[in-house]
């Protein structure tokens, strides 16, 4: 019988500090902190946000370690988000993990944040898994991908966003509408109540699998400037629901083209724009009416989280695919 995996996960690649325990791919903690700070400035501060790392890391790991039950002399490796991220963010989390590796003596695991994004529907509680190769469909706050997976190592880009991710088109048009940072969970509640056909706004005529979000969001902005405070604030729902629709739609399409392109029927969406209860709904019509199966992580490891991390982490782990203390933080990593 193969011997049990304990691995600690911690992620530091934006505003959100966070650590977790896996016992092999089962969730034992998983502790996020969200910065709180950066909502007054309606978007992430760098600087402030590595120095709340830097105030957080130690709390945040501890309350993981200590929620897990496991003894530290039990961790058999460190898991840590090695990019892409800001790089003042990243370096926190890395020198935190080399430092642990270094004094437990144990592997140091580097992780990419777009991979665990993917592989975190790997996770034990997540209700059904996809096969190899899939595609994922990573919609966060600084990305929007199509990535063709052959297997847990092997991550080939097949499209992404030529400007804003779809996060950004959610956020950027929140601040537009005087809705708190980050403004995509809040235009989802507000969304709920409003018709999705209302208003018409513009979508990018961009072929094949590139995504294009700068076009919405003259659009959008050129809407709010041209109707009153007064019009926004009683028609906020039925804009926040058609920009939303907007999105979406804009997302099921690219899925379409991807699965005709590559003839692939399992897709995994995540990162944050995942836990969007309308894309959520989205994605499961499209079981019915084009034999695409979606596979979507619990909320919990679709925002982001350090469980994630640490599944890489495990994966990497059971392959001998371990990092190296010189190994340092990339902002840019590509994810192929
Ligand atoms: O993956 P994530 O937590 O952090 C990044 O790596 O960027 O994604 C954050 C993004 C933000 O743009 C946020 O507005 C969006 O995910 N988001 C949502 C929802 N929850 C988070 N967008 C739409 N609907 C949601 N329910
Ligand atoms: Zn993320």
């Amino acid at each position: 019988m193969n011997k049990d995996v304990y691995i600690l996960g911690i992620e530091t690649s934006c505003d959100d500090t966070a650590a977790a325990v896996l016992k092999n791919n089962k969730v034992l903690s998983n502790v996020v902190s969200s910065q709180k700070i950066h909502e007054i400035f309606g978007g992430v501060v760098p600087e402030l946000a590595s120095r709340e790392h830097d105030r957080l890391i130690v709390p945040v790991v501890n309350k993981a370690i200590q929620e897990s039950k496991i003894p530290m002399k039990k961790i058999d490796g460190i898991a840590y988000t090695r990019g892409p991220g800001l790089l003042g963010s990243l370096l926190v989390g890395t020198s935190f993990a080399k430092s642990m590796a270094l004094s437990l003596n144990i592997p140091l695991l580097e992780v990419n944040h777009m991979h665990a994004h993917i592989l975190s529907i790997f996770i034990d509680d997540n209700p059904k898994k996809p096969n190899f190769p899939f595609i994922a469909l990573t919609v966060s706050g600084g990305h929007t991908q199509l990535v063709l997976v052959n297997s847990p190592s092997e991550f080939i880009e097949i499209g992404s966003t030529l400007d804003d991710a779809a996060g950004e088109a959610f956020d950027k048009s929140g601040k537009l509408m005087n809705l708190e940072y980050p403004a995509g969970p809040k235009i989802d509640q507000l969304a709920k109540k409003g018709n999705p056909k209302r208003f018409k706004f513009s979508k990018p005529k961009v072929k094949g699998l590139n995504f294009s979000f700068s076009g919405l969001k003259t659009n959008f902005k050129n809407f709010i400037n041209n109707n009153t405070i007064e019009f926004i604030a009683e028609n906020s729902a039925d804009i926040c629901a058609s920009l939303q629709n907007t999105i979406i739609e804009i997302l099921i399409e690219k899925i379409k083209i991807a699965k005709q392109e590559y003839n692939i029927k399992d897709f995994v969406v995540c990162g944050g724009v995942s836990a969007n209860s309308f894309l959520r709904e989205k994605l499961n019509d499209l079981g019915k009416t084009d034999e695409i199966t979606a596979f979507v992580p619990k909320i919990n490891y679709s925002t982001d989280n350090a469980a994630m991390i640490a599944m890489n982490g495990f994966l990497k782990f059971k392959k001998s695919s371990y990092g190296n203390l010189s190994d340092y933080s990339i902002s840019k990593y590509p994810v192929s």
